[in-house]
């Protein structure tokens, strides 16, 4: 008898082929949408699944799943866990770190580009038939090289933009995260530490990366936008509810700050309706890891965590320890 697992979400068919092999497979190639109740039940008749960020694996969800053993979200943000709750219940949690990494800079990267340089603003200009000659000033945004970006949260894809800005742009790199990077990662980025006042106080560019935990809900809101510089730019690949978005939007229509670019939202799919008016903002709908291979190494990865964990009593890339 081979374990029974469901894969939450859609996924590219032949991982799905691959987990076949080792489990009985209930999937969703359909995409049909979950409630909660309908979630719930359906996990907690498998012992195993394979989760997106938008899964809740909750202390909830968890008191109906008395079955349930591993768990492998197919993100490195794990925010829709209650990893204290699946220890407790002996659920082994697993995420996808590393896989990720560069191609997530990369489009924090591009986000930022986009949003300095009014890109999507001025496309959407010319395709409604307005561009009718040059002018000085058309759309004319902020500078990129030579400029200072500010990165709040220096993990792993807060490094892969810092080395991007430093030796790809020539900008100069302060980062603020909870602890200090060490001596040797800190001039391979060449990045300084400061405080988060200094960094929204001083940068041209401020790139959020940090997890989002209940400390870290509303990390920007109005005080914080109120300190930054109104030329400066603001940019979220990390997660919804690290910004404040209603704030946002005002301080965006009121060019408190120049722009954002946001790629994640609170309470999304839903966005801020505020959001969807200010013309000064660039919305993408959460995917910065969304390049073919990377989706694929993350799928793969996941897949990966279940199949070992069921064969050898460990996922790969763990997010908390239980006995099999
Ligand atoms: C991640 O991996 O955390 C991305 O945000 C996709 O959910």
């Amino acid at each position: 008898m081979k374990p029974k697992i469901i894969v939450a979400r859609p996924i590219f068919d032949d991982v799905l082929a691959r987990l076949r092999e080792h489990f009985d497979v209930t999937d969703n190639q359909a995409d049909t949408p979950w409630t909660k109740a309908s979630w719930t039940k359906a996990l907690s008749q498998h012992v195993g699944a394979l989760t997106t960020g938008s899964d809740p694996v909750d202390a909830d969800v968890l008191q109906a799943c008395t079955h349930l053993k591993a768990v492998a979200n197919m993100a490195v943000g794990y925010n829709n866990f209650d990893v204290p709750a699946m220890t407790a219940q002996g659920v082994q949690a697993s995420n996808t770190p590393d896989v990720l990494t560069e191609t997530t800079a990369d489009f924090g990267f591009a986000l930022l580009m986009a949003t300095a340089r009014r890109i999507t603003e001025s496309e959407h200009y010319l395709r409604r038939g307005e561009w009718t000659q040059w002018r000085y000033d058309m759309f004319a945004g902020a500078e990129v090289h030579g400029s200072t970006i500010g990165i709040l949260g220096m993990g792993r894809i807060g490094q892969g933009i810092a080395r991007r800005a430093a030796h790809g742009f020539g900008m100069k790199v302060i980062y603020h995260n909870r602890s200090r990077l060490s001596a040797e990662a800190e001039a391979e980025c060449k990045a300084s530490y400061v405080s988060k006042e200094t960094l929204l106080q001083t940068a041209d560019h401020v790139m959020l990366v940090v997890p989002y935990s209940p400390a870290s809900h509303h990390t920007i809101g109005a005080a914080e936008l109120a300190q930054m510089k109104p030329t400066a730019t603001l940019i979220n690949i990390a997660r919804g509810g690290i910004v404040d978005d209603a704030a946002l939007a005002v301080a965006l229509r009121e060019k408190r700050i120049a722009a954002a670019g946001l790629d994640v939202f609170e309470g999304e799919p839903q966005v801020h309706p505020d959001l969807l008016t200010v013309p000064n903002v660039v919305l993408t709908p959460h995917i910065a890891s969304a390049s073919i291979p990377t989706r694929r190494a993350m799928a793969n990865l996941a897949a990966d965590n279940l199949i070992s964990y069921f064969t050898q009593g460990k996922s790969l890339t763990p997010l908390n320890s239980v006995s099999a």
